[in-house]
């Protein structure tokens, strides 16, 4: 079928239809459809393809810093010139704060512009003067016209361009106001076909809606080259940037930072950040070695399990998932003689972390233990393992990682998998390694 000279776009979905009418068919906005030309522009030169043997090496060693080591990490190593990164975070979380830091450091030795929609230039400008900036060589601008914004960004040659953020800038044509899903759908696309012309880096913040997604849209996830979103437990004052996509790097890096008077500062050792642990050994608490990001993170799961009252039993997951905590409940009763049937379950990983590795098995299932005897546990012992079906307790990957971050942390006792026990411990370590569930409540119980 021939395609169409013209499409009618809705401004509030982005969603397409072959005639105007009054209410978009797809979101059921009113007045919000657009006429829009299908027609393509043919270029006066057909490409022509390069043969990538002949490019080989060219192009290395391109990236550049950021200035901050963890955010270069999640990039992978840097920023790629002429990527475009999306950074979505809560209202609040400090985007404007962390990238405000990096245009500043990246203009100590190229061109950089800073667009900003939400700000004034004096009100950035205070900005970067309460974080003591030397920002003499990065360029403001107050402006949501974004063809005005791109012919600034190519007046000052530069390397960086941040636009600060997608909601609020316009391209002319679209039509529909800031904001919009077309509109941001025509910027971010845009902004791409710019970064890839001119070899200019794109770093474009994005607000999270309620919902989680990047506000309009997923959609612009596809465009862009890195999804970066930045993120925070509540009330807590570390922030944590994880890449969700990247075309040049990998997506399980995380990168750690504390938000201070003095703006973002790094965490360099990011492995204790979660634990706060009371003086008293309470039951039902103990300390894990978890992975992500790359990295070994001790973190306090804690388990209460309470007499059921009425009604069937509860079991609540916070931070883990509920069927393995199903599974584990299982486990417990046929192999460890541990009867929880008639109790309610609750199991919290403290921190509002989301742990997503069966390595939390056996500290799980030897809290529940703890809470059940109403018997703590000593308060320097972490434990690691994955349990199978069958009562035994199956090794996990870095093992060997996660008993020496422990160690480095201070925890004298461990208890994991027999597998991950290494032939000679970290020194003042004392590692105890179990093949089955009842053993591992043993060692748990046994250990002082
Ligand atoms: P901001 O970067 O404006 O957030 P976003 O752009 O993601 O909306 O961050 C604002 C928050 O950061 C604000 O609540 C105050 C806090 N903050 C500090 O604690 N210290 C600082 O040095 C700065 C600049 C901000
Ligand atoms: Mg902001």
């Amino acid at each position: 079928m021939a395609r169409p000279n013209a499409v009618f776009v809705c401004g509030s979905c982005g969603g397409e239809t072959l005639k105007w009418q009054g209410q978009c068919p797809l979101c059921g906005e009113w007045n919000s459809l657009e006429q829009r030309s299908t027609a393509r522009a043919r270029p006066a030169t057909p490409a022509a393809a390069v043969s990538l043997g002949a490019r080989a090496g060219t192009d290395v060693a391109a990236r550049f810093g950021s200035g901050h080591a963890e955010l270069d990490r999640v990039l992978g190593g840097g920023v790629v010139p002429g990527s475009v990164i999306l950074l979505g975070g809560d209202p609040g979380i400090g985007k404007s704060t962390l990238l405000l830091q990096v245009a500043a450091q990246v203009a100590a030795a190229r061109g950089v512009l800073y667009a900003s929609g939400e700000e004034s230039v004096s009100q950035v400008s205070m900005r970067a003067q309460r974080l003591a900036l030397s920002a003499a060589g990065l360029g403001v601008v107050a402006e949501t016209d974004l063809a005005s914004i791109l012919a600034l960004a190519t007046e000052r040659c530069a390397a960086l361009l941040v636009i600060d953020s997608i909601q609020t800038v316009q391209a002319g044509a679209a039509g529909a106001g800031a904001g919009a899903v077309s509109q941001l759908r025509e910027c971010t696309s845009a902004l791409v076909r710019f970064a890839k012309a001119s070899g200019t880096a794109v770093v474009i913040v994005g607000h999270v809606t309620k919902e989680g997604a990047i506000a309009g849209p997923r959609m612009l996830e596809h465009l862009v080259d890195t999804v970066l979103y930045f993120e925070s437990e509540a009330g807590s004052r570390y922030r944590i940037v994880r890449a969700t996509k990247n075309r040049f790097g990998a997506v399980n890096e995380l990168g750690f930072f504390a938000m201070t008077a003095g703006g973002l500062k790094e965490v360099k050792n990011p492995a204790a950040i979660f634990l706060s642990r009371s003086a008293q050994p309470a039951a039902g608490s103990i300390v894990t070695v978890a992975r992500d990001g790359g990295r070994p993170l001790l973190i306090e799961l804690q388990a209460l399990v309470d007499r059921m009252r009425f009604g069937a039993p509860r079991r609540i997951a916070q931070g883990l998932d509920a069927n393995r905590l199903a599974m584990l409940l299982a486990v417990a009763n046929r192999h460890a003689a541990v009867s929880l049937q008639e109790h309610d379950v609750f199991v919290n990983v403290v921190g509002g972390i989301q742990i997503g590795e069966t390595a939390s098995d056996l500290p799980v299932l030897i809290a529940l233990a703890s809470s059940l005897k109403a018997r703590a546990l000593p308060s320097e012992l972490v434990a690691f393992g994955e349990i199978g079906l069958t009562g035994e307790v199956r090794p996990v990957a870095y093992g060997d990682e996660r008993l020496r971050e422990a160690r480095a942390q201070g925890f004298r006792v461990a208890v994991v998998p027999k597998d991950n026990a290494p032939r000679k411990s970290p020194e003042g370590l004392t590692v105890l390694g179990v093949a089955g569930v009842a053993e591992a409540l043993e060692a748990a119980f046994g250990a002082r």
